[in-house]
Parts: structure tokens; C-alpha cells; sequence
């Protein structure tokens, strides 16, 4: 089969497609035809080794995994002898970071228990892209943020993979959304359900007065002490991603704030697991939530999606096609 490999961190130009061997299913595995694949900043950190404590999980001095992709969507071709709840032909999706990775190929086999059914009414490509950045947002608003009907919301980075489908996923949990994104992004916006939105380049809600009961970042964007300001007495704030400063001041600074005060601040981290999956797909077939899809390369192309991704103004989602 063709795969994206890697023996060595660096630029995505470290990556290369070959040609290697199918994967044969074990016991407790399914074996899947990978027909989509998403990128994500986590993507981005394993292929270059890059913060250097990310190591710790990806290799300490080469990568782990030769494959490197986390969110996928595919047909289930062949299972394992155990394996109970699929059978050939099933389509599913699922987030490999808990299983070695290697959604950039054609084939992979993974356990049971990571995947689960596609939303019917969602391509490949579009279950792909939920797989991982809709948990994330997911877990942040409903596990971190505790997020309740009528609440105001703020997403921050509403455009980008995360905060597209945070947006959809607070408006369905009946929460009033304020979307914080850029001036070419603001129609995109209010089209998957913000009920304001805010251009970053044009004011700083962090000054405006206003204040919200729950905030997520979908990175830093702001230190610590501009969200605390921003939020109502009881307020929550969920960061899911940022600089190195950033992620310091929610790591240490927010237990503090939250030990000593009413209002919680915080950083998360994705706990994959199928339950979720199931919740997400059950809000994309009502209609609920619908990836935004920003670009689509061939699996070959790899390397320029990541760069692509890098740059940090990706529209929603980048998706990788790789086959039917
Ligand atoms: N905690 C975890 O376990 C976990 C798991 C998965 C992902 N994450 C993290 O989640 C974060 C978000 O990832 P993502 O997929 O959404 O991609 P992303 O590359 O962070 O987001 C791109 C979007 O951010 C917008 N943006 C850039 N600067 C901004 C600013 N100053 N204010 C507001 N928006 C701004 C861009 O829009 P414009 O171009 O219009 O500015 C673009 O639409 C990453 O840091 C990732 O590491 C964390």
C-alpha cells in the first residue's frame, strides 16, 4: 500500500510517500481502507519533534510511529477474530492518536474500540474531519467549560479546525455565541451559527466591557490575565492550544486563579474515546454540526497540507483525499 513515512523529525519536507506493507488485522482488530484523512496541528508537533516535550509520547530522538495521521475515515475490509461490533463494508471514522497513528495511508488496522460508525450523511472527507478537532471542542465546552443553555459563549480562533465546530457545538448546547475570528472570516462565521461575531483586527473584546460565562481559545491568542477580565464573576476559561507562554500561564497560573477565586481557568487535553465519536455523530446526522472544509490535497501531497496548516490561517478544516 502507499503511505506517508518518516524516519526523522524536521520540516514536513521529512516526509516522503512510499510504497509498504499492508497491515494484517490481530484479534481485537479491524482492518481499514482509509479514504480520507484530516491534518492537525498535533500532526504538525509529531513530524517535527517539536515542542521538545512532545518527545516523551513520539520518540525521544526519532519518531515512534513511521506513519504519522490522526484523524481518518474509511470501509472496514477485514476483521479480526474478536472483534464483535463490525463487519466488512462498514463505514467509520476514528482518531488514531490513541493507537500509532497512520491515517496518512491507504490501509490501517486499528482496535475496535477507537472507531465508530460514519455519520450516514457525511462524505468520507467531512468524517475525517470531525475525528479529532469536534472532540476537542467538544470535551473543552461541555467537560472543561461545563457549558449550559443560555450561557454566553465566547469562541476565540472561530474559524480555524477547532473553533468552526466549537461555534456549532455551543449553539447546539442553546448557548448564545459570540465568534471572534477575522474580517475575511466573519460571514463564514455567522453562516455556521454565530449570533455575534467580533473582528480581531478591528477591536479587542478583551477591552470592549463585555463579559461571558464561558470562553474558549481555540489557541492563546491573549495572556491569561486579559480572559480573566473578560469573564463574568463565575466564568469559565478553556484553552485549547497556544505558545509555549500561553500554555505555561493556563498550566500554572490558571489552578491558581481558580483555587483563589470564582472564576476557572485552564488548558485541556483530548482524551480520545469512542463515546464521543458516537455524540458527535449523532449531532452531525441531526444536522447540528457540519465540518467547514477549507482545502483537499491527494495523500501524496501531505507535506504541502501541513505547511498549509502552518501558516495558521486555515479556513476550518484541511482534508486529505486518498481514495474510493
Ligand atoms: N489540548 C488538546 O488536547 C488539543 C488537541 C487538538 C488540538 N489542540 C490545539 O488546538 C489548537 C487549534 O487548532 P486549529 O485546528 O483550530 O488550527 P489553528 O491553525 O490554530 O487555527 C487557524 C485559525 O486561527 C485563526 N486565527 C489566527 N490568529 C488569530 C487571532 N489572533 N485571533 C483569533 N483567531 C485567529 C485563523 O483565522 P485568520 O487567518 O482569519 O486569522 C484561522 O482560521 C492548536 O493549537 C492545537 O494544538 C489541542
Amino acid at each position: 500500500m502507499k503511505a506517508i513515512v518518516y524516519t526523522k523529525y524536521g520540516s514536513p519536507d521529512v516526509l516522503h510517500l512510499e510504497e509498504v506493507e499492508k497491515p494484517a488485522p490481530a484479534d481485537n482488530e479491524v482492518l481499514v481502507k482509509i479514504h480520507a484523512a484530516a491534518v492537525t496541528v498535533g500532526d504538525l508537533i509529531f513530524v517535527k519533534g517539536s515542542p521538545f516535550l512532545a518527545r516523551l509520547g513520539s520518540g525521544l530522538l526519532k519518531p515512534k510511529h513511521k506513519i504519522p495521521g490522526k484523524e481518518m475515515a474509511g470501509r472496514v475490509e477485514a476483521v479480526g477474530g474478536n472483534v464483535t461490533q463490525f463487519k466488512p463494508g462498514d463505514e467509520v471514522f476514528g482518531d488514531l492518536y490513541v493507537c500509532g497513528l497512520g491515517a496518512f495511508a491507504e490501509y490501517v488496522c486499528v482496535p475496535e474500540n477507537a472507531i465508530a460508525l460514519k455519520p450516514v450523511n457525511m462524505s468520507f472527507e467531512e468524517a475525517a474531519a470531525v475525528a479529532e478537532s469536534a472532540i476537542v471542542a467538544l470535551q473543552g465546552l461541555r467537560d472543561k467549560g461545563k457549558i449550559q443553555p443560555e450561557q454566553k459563549v465566547l469562541i476565540n480562533g472561530a474559524s480555524g479546525g477547532v473553533g468552526s465546530f466549537a461555534v456549532q457545538i455551543a449553539k447546539s448546547f442553546g448557548a448564545e455565541v459570540t465568534a471572534v475570528c477575522s474580517t475575511r472570516n466573519l460571514a463564514m462565521a455567522r453562516s455556521i451559527g454565530a449570533d455575534h461575531v467580533i473582528d480581531y483586527t478591528q477591536e479587542d473584546f478583551t477591552q470592549n466591557g463585555q463579559r461571558y460565562d464561558l470562553i474558549l481559545a481555540a489557541n492563546g491568542y491573549h495572556p491569561i490575565s486579559d480572559y480573566k477580565r473578560a469573564l463574568s464573576p463565575n466564568g469559565i476559561y478553556v484553552m485549547t492550544g497556544g505558545s509555549m507562554a500561553q500554555l505555561s500561564q493556563a498550566m500554572f497560573q490558571g489552578p491558581w486563579i481558580s483555587m483563589t477565586g470564582s472564576k476557572k481557568m485552564g488548558n485541556m487535553g483530548l482524551k480520545p474515546n469512542k463515546n464521543d465519536l458516537v455524540f458527535m455523530k449523532k449531532l452531525l446526522e441531526a444536522g447540528k454540526v457540519k465540518p467547514v472544509i477549507d482545502r483537499r490535497y491527494p495523500l501524496s501531497e501531505v507535506p504541502a497540507a501541513l505547511r498549509y496548516l502552518e501558516e495558521g490561517h486555515a479556513q476550518g478544516k484541511i482534508v486529505i483525499t486518498i481514495g474510493t
